[in-house]
């Protein structure tokens, strides 16, 4: 239980992508420890009522926790809607100023077998919302002249995988992006960088088959997967003061599976 007393809120508001995941949870308790007010994106992928229950449970087990996150709909790989959820942020809560990017979503399987749809829904949601959502920020970053863009990557956009030919094309394609906009925003004290986990221990990497995810952890250094407060830990220094001289850089955090400069 965190005592609410010992957090020093700094005003700042920060976005998380796909918050309400398994990486995501870890960001946001640990951004809101450090004093961020936080926003939890999640998508109501078909409309139904389920997400939207499963995302106030999941805000309800937050709030148990001592984690006091707002959570707000919104479809990040669509321009419009998630343009309304950043209004309404930015209306009810205040201007973002830390946005982590870290939705993503796995189609895997091989190029001779992949459907169209596998390769666009993977693009779309992975890369193209983070041009939709660091687009929808970046003014309100300049003018308040202070901002944090971090964006998830993955080992797997460093070395390439099996199945994967659409994540990785999605997650290296992230890696430019961010050095891209690290440059045109180095004099306007935004950061913009990436984290590159290897497989943490979450829903998306326990949805492979238990075989072929032995063999993978059998590959690992450390031989363990990872667990989603290693990722937070870096992009809460990445967020944080101490980190302000850092743009354009990628922290791998990967069990030392892949040893990219
Ligand atoms: N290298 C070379 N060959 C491989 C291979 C590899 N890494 N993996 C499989 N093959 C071969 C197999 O040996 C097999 O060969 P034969 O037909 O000669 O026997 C052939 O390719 C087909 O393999 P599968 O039976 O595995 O094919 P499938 O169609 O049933 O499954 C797959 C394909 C779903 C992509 C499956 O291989 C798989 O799940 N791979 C792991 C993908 C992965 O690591 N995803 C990461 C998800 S988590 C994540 O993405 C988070 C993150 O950032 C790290």
């Amino acid at each position: 239980m965190t005592d609410k007393n010992t957090i020093v809120k700094n005003g700042k508001v920060a976005l998380i992508t796909g918050g309400t995941g398994g990486i995501g949870s870890a960001i946001c308790e640990r951004l809101y420890k450090a004093g961020f007010t936080l926003v939890a994106n999640y998508r109501d992928f078909d409309k139904a009522m389920k997400w939207r229950e499963e995302a106030k449970k999941w805000r309800d087990d937050q709030l148990k926790m001592g984690i006091d996150v707002k959570i707000v709909e919104g479809d990040i790989s669509d321009y419009e809607s998630a343009k309304r959820m950043i209004r309404e942020i930015e209306e009810e809560v205040g201007v973002i100023q830390v946005l982590v990017n870290n939705a993503g979503i796995t189609r895997d399987t091989p190029l001779h077998k992949m459907a169209p749809e596998q390769w666009f829904e993977v693009m779309n949601t992975n890369l193209n919302s983070i041009f939709i959502c660091s687009r929808l920020v970046i003014e309100g970053m300049m003018a308040k002249g202070w901002g944090r863009i971090v964006s998830i990557s993955s080992v797997n956009g460093q070395k390439g995988q099996f199945g994967q030919t659409n994540y990785a094309t999605a997650k290296a394609g992230m890696v430019g992006f961010s050095k891209s906009l690290a440059l045109e925003t180095a004099k306007k004290g935004i950061t913009v960088n990436t984290v590159s986990p290897g497989y943490i221990g979450t829903a998306m990497v326990m949805a492979i088959r238990e075989d072929i995810r032995n063999k993978i952890i059998d590959q690992v250094p450390m031989g363990r997967l990872g667990d989603p407060q290693e990722i937070a830990a870096a992009v809460a220094y990445l967020v944080s003061d101490d980190a302000s001289y850092i743009t354009g850089s990628d922290i791998s955090v990967n069990g030392g599976l892949y040893m990219s400069r």
